[in-house]
């Protein structure tokens, strides 16, 4: 006689999210991606691919960038996520947030909320000193040029090709001056790195 399956046993999984304390009683399997959208009904982490290619689901977890939808709910028990909804609301946007609704950095939107977020992180890491693929020196300052940026946002692909938009509002939240016309070598940079 076949043995029936054994029951999964769900799992008490304690997030801070955006500074409030949450519960979540989940199967283990639980992404912190789908956490989030359906267990907390927070949707302003979106769901692209599911498995790591695309940067629409990213999330702070204490401060540093990654994709929801790559953990697990459990393994980060005790730990305190930042998601869209908590850099800014509408009346009162992060600097980042409103610097791309400034310089259109999006179309549909979709791919929006994780560029948002990943920006805002990726801001911190170059403040920090972080080199990227593309740094010339390790020891010196980042200097967050057009280049740096694009590889820096290389994880959160938008179809719309919104990247023009995106590296000049990134430049503006950075203090910098936006480059105007400068689609055509942002848009080439990203195609490059894609090969
Ligand atoms: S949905 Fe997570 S990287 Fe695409
Ligand atoms: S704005 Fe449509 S996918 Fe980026």
């Amino acid at each position: 006689m076949a043995n029936s399956p054994r029951p999964i046993a769900m799992i008490e999984t304690t997030l801070t999210i955006n500074g409030t304390r949450h519960e979540v009683n989940a199967d283990p399997r639980t992404t912190l991606l789908d956490a989030l959208r359906h267990h907390l009904g927070l949707h302003g982490t979106k769901k692209g691919c599911d498995h790591g290619q695309c940067g629409a689901c990213t999330v702070m977890v204490d401060g540093e960038r990654i994709n929801s939808c790559l953990a697990l709910a459990c393994m980060h028990d005790g730990d305190e996520i930042t998601t869209v909804e908590g850099l800014g609301q509408p009346g009162n946007l992060s600097p980042m947030q409103d610097a791309f609704v400034r310089h259109d950095g999006y179309q549909c939107g979709y791919c929006t909320p994780g560029q948002v977020v990943s920006a805002t992180a990726m801001l911190g890491e170059a403040k920090r000193g972080w080199p990227s693929f593309v740094s010339d020196d390790l020891d010196t300052d980042v200097a967050l040029t057009t280049q740096e940026i694009s590889e820096r946002m290389s994880g959160n692909l938008c179809r719309c090709s919104a990247y023009p938009g995106i590296v000049n509002a990134i430049l503006d939240a950075d203090g910098q001056q936006p480059e105007g016309e400068a689609g055509a070598e942002i848009v080439n940079l990203v195609l490059e790195g894609a090969q």
